[in-house]
């Protein structure tokens, strides 16, 4: 399993000793450059380090690892770029650590798969970092690190769903999700996230949370998706797709392709994350489009589910102090504002927010950190895994018809309870 405490913490106080200085004066500034101080703690970084993390979509990671390489002679950061697909960056982050291959040293880990990655002890405690650093942080963001009390990584970008709509066909966003998708069925629809895979867990959560249901318990032992709200929601999706409201093709679109469906005028509204905007405004859209908080649902408020990338140590890293370096780097204000400013990527830090720069890239920018502190945590579990395929697969029986809600609902109920029995 893991490694000693004792060994953990050395080495976790040898890569703050590496890194000493660059904590609070440099956090505050935002004159856009590293103090010189923390310039010359920076530099101290040396060795080889591998950043796995999925598609650089935007630009915005190879960006920081430039900045990284620049400002740290003795160190070089490589990213390598895992597929789009959260499902595919896991599997194939998984192989390695389960050869205990020391390729990867800094995991870019969805917020979801790190009580996995603990339970199998595959990365580093930075609990220390975390204590010195953590109050920057947005809440939410910090508990997606946490397992028994400890931290296991720094928050990268958070993330929080929105709604985008086509301001030539509409005057505005539909107040609730039952409107929105009548609206669609008389424009050119609405697209979301599909596809057999982690996307369409979130995009059935988000609806499920709206209706005010769940599917586990609150104190993570029994299923509850055997319920009226999964069934409703079910058949709302399903019934989506049959009246025409939502292209059939979406059963095949993950974030990029609804992405292009939308950019491309096939779409009038779309549910996708932040990232979508800057790509958006630089396509032959740019000013035919805005974006909107999430609808209501069964006469409730909207409710988001909260997403987003940790950066975690590989336990088999041989690079640990450069790995926390370009980690205390990549998250640091600076780096964040970049990632907003050029991608509209969230930022994990709530004052970054406050940035007249990030206001002025992301007019949405207050919106979204009330939607990143309100979003609701997806199932935590080391077995989420297992939940999330009986979530999606289910959903996507039942949006292709070959289950009923009802028996989608009841099967999704079983497979829950057999993955929350298996620990
Ligand atoms: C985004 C989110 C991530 C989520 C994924 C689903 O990348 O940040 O948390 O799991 O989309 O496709």
């Amino acid at each position: 399993m893991m490694k000693t405490p004792r060994i953990l913490a050395a080495l976790v106080a040898t890569a703050l000793f590496a890194i000493a200085g660059c904590g609070g004066g440099g956090d505050d500034d935002d004159s856009g450059g590293a103090p010189e101080a923390e310039k010359a703690a920076q530099a101290k970084a040396s060795g080889d380090v591998t950043w796995c993390i999925g598609k650089d979509t935007t630009g915005a990671f190879g960006t920081v690892v430039d900045n990284f390489n620049k400002a740290n002679p003795k160190a070089n950061v490589k990213l390598l770029e895992l597929p789009e697909n959260a499902d595919d960056q896991r599997r194939l982050q998984i192989q390695r650590l389960r050869a205990k291959n020391s390729e990867c040293d800094v995991l870019g880990a969805d917020v979801i798969w790190v009580p996995e990655y603990v339970g199998q002890g595959w990365v580093k405690d930075v609990s220390d970092f975390i204590s010195e650093n953590g109050d920057k942080f947005i809440p939410s963001t910090i508990d997606t690190t946490e397992v028994d009390g400890k931290n296991y990584a720094v928050p990268f970008n958070s993330n929080a769903g929105f709604i985008y709509y086509r301001t030539d066909e509409v005057d505005s966003a539909p107040k609730d999700w039952e409107s929105l998708y009548q609206e669609a069925a008389k424009g050119s629809g609405v697209v979301y996230q599909g596809f057999r895979y982690e996307g369409l867990t979130v995009n059935f959560l988000e609806l499920l949370y709206s209706a005010g249901g769940s599917v586990v318990s609150e104190d993570g032992k029994q299923a509850t998706a055997d319920s009226q709200e999964v069934k409703d929601v079910l058949k709302f999706m399903a019934d989506g797709i049959e009246s025409g409201a939502v292209p059939k093709a979406v059963t095949t679109y993950k974030e990029e392709e609804s992405r292009r469906a939308f950019e491309s005028g096939n779409a009038t509204f779309m549910r996708n994350w932040p990232y979508a905007y800057s790509l958006g405004k630089d396509s032959k859209i740019a000013d035919k489009f805005d974006i909107a908080t999430f609808p209501g649902f069964a006469g409730n408020e909207g409710a988001g589910v909260i997403g987003g990338y940790n950066l975690a140590i590989s336990a088999y890293s041989k690079n640990a102090e450069g790995a926390l370096a370009f980690i205390d780097f990549a998250t640091s204000p600076d780096q964040q504002k970049i990632m907003a400013t050029e991608a509209s990527l969230p930022p994990t830090i709530a004052s970054v927010y406050d940035d007249p720069a990030v206001k002025k890239a992301m007019p949405f920018a207050e919106d979204l950190r009330t939607a990143i502190e309100q979003a609701k945590p997806r199932p935590v579990s080391p077995v989420y895994p297992q939940i999330t395929e009986a979530i999606y697969n289910n959903v996507y029986d039942a949006l292709q018809g070959k289950a009923s809600p009802d028996e989608a609902a009841s099967k999704m109920n079983d497979e829950i309870q057999k993955a929350l029995e298996t620990f």
